[in-house]
């Protein structure tokens, strides 16, 4: 009888423990995806980042990578830029993150393709999020393939609209296209970015019967953002935050507060910040071009900020003053999304969708040499008829 106690009483204590709600998962009230996309993905944490379940019933990494990098996209020769990003992503994926963040206006899916490859982490087991810019709104479904070839993998963990702008029809035309992707197993979850700035927008997309998982918004503690998180409540939408650390603008990184609150866990204000987003619940992507500050900021799961700090912190916020971006939007848009080339370094052309290309190439090269045993073959049974029947 003790024996059978100190087997089952571990099992159920590990089952009570691995089946609790999360303090930040939502109800689920949407269809959950597709088989494709949600059969194949194997995520696991890594680095003790969480897990938070959507209003959809999948289960998203509470931090990942931002991958933008906005200084660099300035020069059309995107050569530059994807190598950089391709070497970001390698860095990010061997410091255990499970998430990326880009988007087609990045001008970097085929970098971030290629560090993927590169750093031999399984596609499956990893969470890639991109947006489909307003200029193919109005082909939502080709433009959905081209981030897909782009990024070299067949399905996305998210997908969002990336600006609401142009006709209000078209945005929600977009956003349907989004929902069949979806439910043809190409998407695992979908979303809106820079809704809060458009709210006729924002209340065209909450008409339509399939409610979107994630709002993404710039967030940060000096832009709390508390009425747009609040409104993402309503829906169970999940929040989140681009530029958490604020681009590092504003001297967001020497803050005092924030300076004194790092000094007290040994941590930097970085490190402090992006502690307070994971607290408040909020999904943060923090970008980065140093392979130091790529690991530092994932080192964020081994402290804890006391609630007096948390209080702290939340007194730092400005409010819509805080913002770096206010963008009001309407029809019209900049982005130019000419189609550009990434020739990584090595990689050659047949090893493009493949990220066991050695595996592949021997065994290319084992049939090869097989082919070339059966002609030897043949060649020496036809040179032995010649000689029997000629000789
Ligand atoms: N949906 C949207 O419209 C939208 C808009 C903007 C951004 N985003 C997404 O949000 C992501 C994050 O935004 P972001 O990368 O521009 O801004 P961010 O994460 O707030 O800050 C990045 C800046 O902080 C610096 N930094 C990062 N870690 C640091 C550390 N530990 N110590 C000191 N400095 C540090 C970086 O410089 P170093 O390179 O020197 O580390 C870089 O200058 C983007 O990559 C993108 O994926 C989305």
């Amino acid at each position: 009888m003790k024996d059978i106690k100190t087997f089952i009483i571990p099992i159920l204590m590990i089952f009570m423990l691995t089946s609790c709600d999360s303090e930040f998962d939502h109800e689920v009230t949407q269809e959950g995806p597709g088989s494709g996309a949600q059969s194949k993905s194997n995520i696991q944490s890594k680095a003790g980042v969480p897990f938070i379940r959507l209003n959809n019933g999948v289960n998203m990494p509470q931090f990942g990578f931002g991958t933008q990098i906005l200084s660099m996209e300035s020069d059309p020769d995107r050569q530059a830029l994807n190598a950089k990003v391709d070497e970001t992503v390698t860095a990010a994926l061997t410091s255990d993150y499970i998430h990326l963040d880009t988007a087609h206006a990045y001008f970097n899916e085929k970098g971030v393709g290629y560090g993927i490859l590169r750093s031999k982490v399984d596609r499956n087991s990893i969470w890639i999020t991109s947006k489909l810019d307003p200029h193919e709104f109005d082909d939502a479904s080709n433009g959905i393939d081209g981030i897909l070839e782009r990024l070299q993998t067949d399905y996305l963990d998210l997908l969002f609209l990336h600006h609401p702008v142009g006709n209000i029809n078209t945005i929600v035309s977009a956003y349907r296209a989004m929902v069949e992707a979806y439910k043809a197993g190409k998407v695992r979850a979908i979303g809106i970015s820079n809704f809060d700035n458009r709210m006729e927008a924002y209340n065209a997309i909450m008409e339509e019967e399939f409610k979107p998982q994630v709002m993404q918004i710039e967030c940060h503690p000096y832009a709390q953002r508390n009425e747009t998180r609040e409104l993402a409540k309503t829906y169970d939408i999940q929040v989140e935050c681009w530029f958490p650390l604020k681009h590092n603008q504003d001297g967001i990184l020497s803050d005092e507060t924030l300076t004194s609150i790092a000094n007290a866990h040994n941590k930097s204000v970085a490190q402090v910040i992006l502690r307070w987003h994971i607290q408040e619940g909020l999904i943060a992507i923090p970008g980065s071009t140093n392979a130091t500050h790529i690991k530092e900021n994932i080192d964020i799961f081994d402290f804890e900020l006391t609630d007096s700090e948390m209080n702290t912190i939340r007194g730092l916020d400005q409010g819509e003053a805080g913002r770096a971006y206010n963008i009001p939007y309407g029809n019209d848009w900049f982005t130019n999304l000419v189609d550009y080339s990434y020739i990584p370094e090595g990689f050659n052309s047949s090893s493009e969708s493949s990220s066991d290309s050695s595996s592949d190439s021997s065994s290319e090269s084992s049939s090869d040499s097989s082919s070339k045993g059966i002609n030897f073959t043949l060649g020496k049974l036809f040179i032995i008829l010649f000689f029997v029947f000629f000789a």
